[in-house]
């Protein structure tokens, strides 16, 4: 049966954390795609808050397989983290990671902080977890893929070429300290030892679970407009984050992925270096951080808070071929007495309405803005379309009407059940 692709519209932190744990409910499977523990998907329920970079979110429901797919590259240190911490909590979903999926290792992470040191100020603001190091190896095709973690004497073997020259880079090239191989090794012993049970190849399953009458949620990480090749490169992650890392980060046909939906935030928010229109600095912006709680999940930075973009928003829509949106955090614009949409930009003196390729280009765009009234009330925890303030409604067929595209849920809050289902995504 069906496959549903849930992925960011934005610059991640979407809130798909929470999107997905509640469509969860209705899947047998979820299976994240691409990214890497660059990723921090917070979900509250019942059994409490958790925030996931690797397992995937339907972990909290029982029967679900959470997939960790062959585009996603893996910290095992982190994972057996992650895993551990689900167990205390007896979460009952089960996990299988790919085979094929791809290993960051302690050389990647120093990598990714030495390249991003010697950038000086034009810095990405990379995570600093080593995931452009661990993608640049995979398609050299020098990377080690969690498969070897299965043959560790082997993987001894093949490990000392490979840290001596990546020693050599990190010495000579960036003068940084070098990676310890005796370290390495245990490492990887100590990782098969954990994660072998849970490593697998993973297409069967999906085979199976596809010719069955049964849902699978293809998990998306980080936002449409961080994707390697649609983002606003080079300020990007390092994977394909729309709908085509979907197909290859975990071999899904494209003709079974009948729903495909957009989460967006109701304003907009971004973290690390890269232009941002309609950004809100200064003063206003630092209050409405704080007032929002907007801190990366991953590396607590402070995110960068702006006004909801039409423009970039069509623009991820269109890549994608949304055909269901969620809003998430109305509640936050709860106080705001207007409220700005970005709908145009001016450039070079001219009208545009298309999203620009080039990130020089974009930094120069002028946001052009329509100015709805605020709410001044409520929404928070509102589950019922019918008592939503009228301007907030307003807001909301707005932004529906631009993207030309059904608001399936709207979330009022961080919990599961804080969320207008309008019509469910999931049948
Ligand atoms: P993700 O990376 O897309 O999963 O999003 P994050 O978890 O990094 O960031 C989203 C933040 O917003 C988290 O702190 C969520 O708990 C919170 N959140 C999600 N939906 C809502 C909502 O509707 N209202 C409020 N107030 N918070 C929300
Ligand atoms: P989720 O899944 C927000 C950003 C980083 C940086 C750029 C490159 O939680 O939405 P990287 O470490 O990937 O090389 O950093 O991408 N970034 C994210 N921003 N949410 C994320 O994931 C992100 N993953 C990466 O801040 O600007
Ligand atoms: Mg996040």
């Amino acid at each position: 049966m069906p496959a549903y692709a849930v992925i960011g519209g934005q610059w991640g932190d979407e809130g798909k954390g929470k999107i997905i744990d509640y469509l969860a409910r209705k899947a047998s499977v979820v299976a994240r795609y691409s990214g890497g523990n660059n990723a921090g998907h917070t979900v509250i329920n019942d059994q409490g808050k958790f925030a996931f970079h690797l397992v995937p979110c339907g972990i909290a429901w029982e029967n679900v397989m959470n997939v960790i797919g062959n585009g996603v590259v893996v910290d095992p240190n982190i994972l057996i983290d992650e895993i551990t911490k689900i167990k205390k909590a007896n979460l009952p979903g089960k996990i299988l990671i790919s085979n094929k999926s791809h290993v960051v290792m302690p050389y990647h992470i120093e990598l990714d902080q030495l390249e991003e040191r010697s950038r000086g100020n034009t810095s990405i603001g990379t995570t600093g977890r080593g995931i452009g190091p661990a993608y640049v190896d995979k398609v050299a095709r020098s990377g080690i893929r969690m498969d070897e973690l299965l043959y560790p004497l082997k993987l001894q073997e093949k490990l000392s070429e490979i840290i001596e020259v990546k020693n050599n880079i990190i010495q000579k090239i960036y003068n940084g300290n070098p990676v310890s191989l005796e370290n390495t090794v245990n490492s990887i012993f100590r990782w098969n030892n954990f994660l072998s049970p849970y490593i697998d190849e993973i297409n069967h399953l999906f085979e199976k679970t596809l010719n069955q009458d049964k849902n699978i949620i293809l998990e998306g990480a980080q936002g449409s407009l961080l994707d390697i090749d649609h983002g606003t490169y080079p300020y990007v992650t390092s994977s394909n984050s729309t709908i085509g890392g979907a197909i290859t980060g975990l071999g899904i046909p494209p003709k079974k992925i009948t729903r495909n939906i957009g989460i967006y935030k109701a304003y907009c928010t971004r973290v690390g270096s890269g232009a941002f229109p309609t950004e809100i600095k200064g003063k206003i912006g630092e209050k409405i951080r704080q007032q929002a709680g907007e801190f990366g999940t991953t590396t607590g930075r402070g995110r960068r808070i702006g006004w909801f973009d039409s423009v970039a928003a069509k623009f991820s829509s269109n890549i994608n071929g949304f055909n269901s949106i969620v809003i998430t955090r109305l509640d936050t614009l709860d106080s705001w007495k207007e409220i700005k949409i970005c709908t145009k930009y001016e450039l070079d003196g001219k009208i545009i309405e298309n999203f620009p390729v080039d990130h020089e280009k974009l930094s120069q765009c002028k946001p052009i803005y329509e100015t709805l009234e605020g709410w001044n009330s409520s929404t928070f925890g509102i589950s019922e379309y019918s008592k939503l303030p009228l301007k907030a409604k307003k807001y909301l067929s707005f932004i529906e009407k631009k993207l030309n595209i059904p608001i399936n849920l709207i979330s009022t809050g961080p919990k599961r059940e804080e969320i207008i289902a309008i019509k469910d995504p999931i049948p």
